[in-house]
């Protein structure tokens, strides 16, 4: 703040305070009257310019009103600087009396007990600013001096501007001295704290702060704005008490001997910034939680078909870490077979608009990076992040859909089947009972010759084999009830080898077991259960009958890979594998691949419907080298 011309200043003050304010303002060029009375006041003013007049008023009424409007009628570019008992209550909207608002009139307005620097401060500032005023230059301001400034006639061009544009910030903006005592608020400021700039004036800016901010920037900031100024978020505290964020930039004022009189800060409410913020990182966890925790995986490519997205469900399926994907193309996740499908169908690569789009559903392969293909769901969907096109797959492992599907189909052909077969059973059943019936007693005739005796043997044993076949339908039809009981699966297993051994041997079978010794026991017919160990192994050995490769039956039993509640079978063979096209036929009744007369291709159908009356499972696949693996699973509990 630097003075520059001799300058005058009327205190009407106590004593002491006089005295001590004439010595200041002296030392830097001012000359201080001392006034007793309102009277000597006015006189005063008609004898001499003042530039400043510093007055005690204890009614803040009517005394007041005239003084001022008196004071500004003899000379209006005179500041007055108000000071008050503490008690004086100011109407709330800062006006005296009506028409007439008190910053108009008074430069500042400050309650005992007074602080004798700041009441000094505040007087250079005012007498700097009748000197600006002063300046011949700016006369015809007047014009478009705003509200605030009004009064200040002959303000110069340079200090309206300054003061409008101030006020026109949205920042807030508080200028302090160089002890932090508040000198001037805009009218952002007011507006932001809630402060009016009366009750603000003289305050420490401490109480902008709240004490307990978690920044911890109020303790350091001081000494660091001295130095260098201060930027940054921390947070400000209104008038009513609350707490706001805001960003706050200082800086020293110095004079033109650099030295530090004050500080000014530029203050912006962040509030609704720090609000956006945090429902956008709210929003982006959910995102992120849902992608994280999602079951199906999901995967997201960029217009090159590149993996930018993989979440930890998409690495389960396909097996590959994130790190193995990113960026890599989506393809690679597909077998050969499907991968030019695919890629004609990649919309954002080849700008085929209707193939890729999003809102497509459609079924295809994995390829996993052990090499599994397995089938999968792919629904999709297109959003557009930063101009860019960005394609979201959501892939579903439907293994167990379509297996499911294949067994329903499956239990369905049978179930209609078997329903043809118990009604044309029973029709021939009838008729060979009778046939069997007179053969029978037919061969009990003592006067039967030898040749129609060999003749009535055979028709006996011929609708004896018809019965036995019948019987075999039936019990495909399942008509037959099992008889189920609590047993070991690896007891059945071992009476079943037990009874193939034989044809093993003759075939030069090696049979591999790995057997789980604690498997627990299941409730089954151990006499279907037979049957249906018996079919597959006997299937497995005519499958590599001519092998001239090493013959090889391994059988597996164990506890079901994550369902403990199921045992598992497994006949695995070294055979030539079950053809693509012939994989689905396989538990069909009546389907067989065998020459006429060696096979009914009722095998593996009754199996089926055993296993099934059971409340298992049982399909069939091929192993990676070549060959057949089946598999049972059985529920331990029923
Ligand atoms: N281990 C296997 N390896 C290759 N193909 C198999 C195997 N097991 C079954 N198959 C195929 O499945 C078909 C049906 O088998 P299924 O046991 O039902 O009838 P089948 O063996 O032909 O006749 P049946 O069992 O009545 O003597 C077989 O004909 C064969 O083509
Ligand atoms: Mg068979």
């Amino acid at each position: 703040m630097s003075i520059k011309k001799e300058s005058r200043v009327m205190l009407r003050l106590n004593f002491e305070i006089s005295s001590a304010l004439d010595k200041f303002l002296s030392n830097r060029n001012i000359s201080a009257k001392s006034v007793q009375t309102l009277d000597e006041v006015t006189k005063a003013l008609t004898e001499k310019s003042y530039n400043v007049v510093v007055t005690e008023i204890s009614d803040p009424g009517d005394t007041l009103t005239k003084l001022l409007t008196k004071i500004k009628s003899i000379s209006h570019t005179t500041e007055i600087i108000v000071v008050t008992d503490k008690e004086v209550e100011i109407s709330e909207d800062g006006e005296l009396a009506k028409d007439i608002p008190l910053h108009d009139m008074v430069y500042a307005f400050i309650a005992k007990p007074i602080n004798e620097n700041y009441l000094a401060t505040l007087i250079l500032k005012a007498v700097e600013k009748t000197q600006l005023a002063d300046r011949p230059h700016c006369e015809n301001s007047q014009k478009t001096i705003p509200k605030e400034t009004r009064g200040t006639k002959g303000a110069s061009d340079q200090a309206v501007v300054l003061s409008a544009s101030v006020n026109s910030l949205n920042s807030a903006v508080t200028i302090t001295d160089i002890n932090q005592n508040i000198l001037y608020i805009n009218t952002a400021h007011e507006k932001m704290f809630g402060y009016s700039t009366e009750e603000i004036i003289g305050e420490k800016s401490a109480v902008l702060y709240p004490a307990d901010d978690p920044s911890g920037v109020s303790g350091k900031i001081y000494e660091a704005i001295l130095m260098v100024g201060w930027e940054g978020e921390r947070l400000g505290l209104k008038k009513d008490g609350s707490a706001f964020p805001m960003y706050e930039k200082t800086s020293v004022i110095k004079d033109t001997d650099g030295e530090h009189i004050g500080i000014v800060s530029v203050i912006d409410d962040i509030s609704s910034r720090k609000t956006l913020e945090l429902a956008l990182k709210e929003s982006e966890e959910r995102y992120r939680t849902f992608i994280e925790t999602a079951k199906s995986a999901i995967i997201a490519i960029d217009e090159e078909a590149n993996i930018i997205l993989y979440n930890p469900a998409a690495e389960e399926l396909f097996e590959y870490k994130t790190d193995e994907v990113r960026d890599k193309e989506f393809f690679m996740l597909f077998p050969e077979k499907h991968k030019d499908l695919l890629k004609d169908k990649h919309t954002l690569k080849n700008g085929n608009k209707d193939s890729f789009e999003p809102g497509l559903m459609f079924e295809s392969e994995g390829l996993s990076k052990s090499g599994r293909e397995f089938p999968i769901e792919v629904s999709l969907s297109r959003c557009k992040i930063d101009g860019r096109f960005v394609l979201t797959a959501i892939i579903f492992d439907i293994t167990e859909r379509k297996h499911m599907e294949t067994q329903l189909l499956q239990s369905s052909k049978l179930a209609a089947i078997g329903e043809l077969i118990s009604g044309v059973t029973h029709e021939i059943n009838n008729p060979l009972a009778v046939v069997i019936g007179y053969s029978e007693m037919m061969l009990e005739e003592p006067d039967l010759d030898e040749e129609s005796k060999k003749a009535v043997v055979s028709i006996n044993r011929e609708a004896e084999r018809a019965r036995k076949v019948i019987q075999n339908l039936l019990s495909f039809a399942r008509k037959h009830n099992p008889e189920k009981e609590l047993i070991q699966a690896n007891d059945v297993l071992d009476t079943t080898l037990g009874l193939v051994n034989y044809e093993l041997i003759k075939n030069k079978v090696n049979v591999i077991q790995n057997i789980d010794p604690d498997l627990p026991e299941i409730v089954a017919d151990p006499n279907q259960l037979q049957q249906v160990f018996m079919n597959l192994i006997m299937n497995a050995l005519h499958a590599m009958e001519d092998s001239t490769k090493e013959k090889d039956l391994t059988i597996l039993s164990k506890i079901k890979d994550g369902r403990e509640n199921f045992v598992q079978l497994i006949f695995e063979d070294s055979g030539p594998g079950i053809p693509a096209d012939i994989l689905p036929k396989i538990f069909d009744p009546f389907y067989t691949s065998k020459p006429k007369g060696k096979g009914t291709g009722l095998g593996l159908s009754v199996s089926f419907g055993i296993i099934k009356e059971h409340g298992g499972d049982i399909y069939a696949e091929n192993t990676g080298s070549k060959g057949a693996r089946f598999i049972i699973d059985l529920p331990i509990t029923e």
